[in-house]
């Protein structure tokens, strides 16, 4: 679980040379036609804002946003996510939030949520810590909403080799 606070300046420093080496040392060129990510805080796009989350309401507020967007857009950060630059790097549009998108979503989706965890929340129900959760949308409540929409995408299994051939997914902390 990440922690939604702005990264201090030496993480983020090493989070853009992590980001740079990423895209120009260990990616095969290639050209993406859709991305799909899964993750937590470092990555939600919004998914936490629009789920209606009141126990980290600061993220609807100033400072978020204020550097890049001009408007709160639910990011734990002022600016940009590594996630928008890697769009930006593929010329795709920033990925919009899953709970919040509206239409077309042939580009690409993000379905992380700020302060998912990768086990299931029952998990930390049982060993009593649940309720320092703040989101039960875990990896695998993720994966799921990924299920429903894929038909969407494609049905046929060419359909889906041909598509998903082309789409970048991210999964975790980036
Ligand atoms: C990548 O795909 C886009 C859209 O299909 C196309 O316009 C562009 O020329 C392609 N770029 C490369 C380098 O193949
Ligand atoms: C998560 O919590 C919401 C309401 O708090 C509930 O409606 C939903 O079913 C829960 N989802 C899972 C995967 O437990
Ligand atoms: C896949 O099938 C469903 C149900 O028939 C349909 O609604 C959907 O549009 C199809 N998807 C694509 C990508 O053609």
């Amino acid at each position: 679980m990440a922690f939604c606070s702005l990264p201090s300046l030496s993480i983020t420093v090493w989070l853009l040379l992590f980001a740079d080496r990423l895209l120009h040392c260990y990616c095969i060129p290639q050209n993406y036609s859709s991305m799909f990510s899964f993750g937590d805080s470092l990555t939600d796009t919004g998914n936490l804002l629009a789920s209606g989350c009141t126990s980290f309401p600061s993220i609807s507020r100033y400072p978020y946003g204020m550097t890049y967007f001009r408007r709160p857009t639910g990011r734990c950060s002022d600016g940009r996510l590594i996630v928008d630059f890697i769009a930006e790097e593929f010329g795709l549009p920033m990925l919009p939030p899953y709970l919040a998108h509206r239409g077309n979503f042939q580009q690409g989706l993000n379905f992380a949520v700020a302060g998912a965890t990768a086990l299931d929340a029952a998990f930390f129900h049982e060993i009593g810590i649940g309720h320092v959760l703040w989101t039960n949308r875990s990896l695998s409540a993720q994966l799921s909403w990924f299920e429903e929409l894929k038909p969407l995408l494609c049905n046929t299994t060419k359909e889906c080799d041909d598509y998903f051939g082309k789409a970048l997914f991210l999964v975790g902390e980036c």
